[in-house]
């Protein structure tokens, strides 16, 4: 009789436990990377200014000059690199290369929800980036860009892309 409870138990708090750690799974999916196409759709103004930077046409001559050999360079030159739902190859993520969207304002996956996107807090619970100088001295270092000014770089439409004017 004993030992029949102690079983009965031993169960209930092993399904206890793989509830837990089921539903804590499923409570906090990580935010993935998703590539350009995705924001292009609601934000086409800024999609096209964007297209035109170096930003986005960079790939290139990475490829030029390395014959694409060298995975040290694809930290700044592609996107997420190593990272979920990021770049792996010009094969498997032909559309993960350059410096796009998320380079700058994180993985998307989780905020780029209609109802997300527009709540800035929601947006940044779910891996919206602050702007702030260090997004882009993560590429920008004193060795990759020793010019670097971030109060000039950030004003540079070339740069970044246009912020559309709001119509309220
Ligand atoms: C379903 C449409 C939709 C998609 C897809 C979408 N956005 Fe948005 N986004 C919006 C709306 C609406 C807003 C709020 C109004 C605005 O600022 O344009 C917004 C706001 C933003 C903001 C400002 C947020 C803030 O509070 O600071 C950023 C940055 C942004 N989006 C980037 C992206 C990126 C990057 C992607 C792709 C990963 C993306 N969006 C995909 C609709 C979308
Ligand atoms: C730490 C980030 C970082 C790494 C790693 C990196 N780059 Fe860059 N690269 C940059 C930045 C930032 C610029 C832009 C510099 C500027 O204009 O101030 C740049 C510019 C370039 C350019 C364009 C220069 C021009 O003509 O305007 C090429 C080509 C390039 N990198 C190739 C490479 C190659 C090849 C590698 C790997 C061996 C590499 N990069 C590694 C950040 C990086
Ligand atoms: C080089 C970094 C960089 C890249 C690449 C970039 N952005 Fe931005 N984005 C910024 C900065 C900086 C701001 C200004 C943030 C601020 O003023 O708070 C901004 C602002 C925005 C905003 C808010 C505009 C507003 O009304 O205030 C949206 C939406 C946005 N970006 C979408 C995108 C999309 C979509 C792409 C890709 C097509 C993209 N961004 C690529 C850096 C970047
Ligand atoms: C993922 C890496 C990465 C991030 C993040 C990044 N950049 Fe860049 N940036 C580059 C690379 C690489 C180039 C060089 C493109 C080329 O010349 O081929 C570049 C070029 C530029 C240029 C143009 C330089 C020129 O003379 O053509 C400006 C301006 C610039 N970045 C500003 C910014 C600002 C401002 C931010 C942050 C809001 C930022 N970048 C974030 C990698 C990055």
């Amino acid at each position: 009789m004993l030992k029949n409870k102690k079983w009965l138990f031993i169960v209930i708090a092993i399904s206890i436990f793989v509830f837990i750690l089921l539903s804590a799974d499923e409570e906090e999916p990580k935010p993935e990377y998703v590539g350009y196409k995705k924001c292009k759709t609601c934000h086409k103004e800024i999609y096209k200014s964007w297209e035109e930077t170096t930003h986005a046409k960079n790939f290139q001559g990475v490829l030029d000059s390395t014959g694409l050999k060298d995975e040290s360079c694809f930290p700044c030159h592609t996107v997420g690199f190593g990272e979920p739902g990021g770049f792996v190859d010009t094969t498997e993520t032909p559309d993960l290369i350059g410096v796009q969207c998320e380079s700058c304002h994180g993985p998307g996956s989780l905020y780029k929800k209609f109802s997300i996107m527009k709540d800035h807090e929601k947006c940044v619970e779910n891996g919206l980036y602050e702007q702030t100088a260090e997004v882009c001295t993560r590429c920008h270092t004193e060795e990759q860009s020793p010019d670097f000014n971030y109060e000039e770089a950030v004003k540079d439409i070339k740069g970044i892309h246009v912020i559309p004017e709001k119509d309220e």
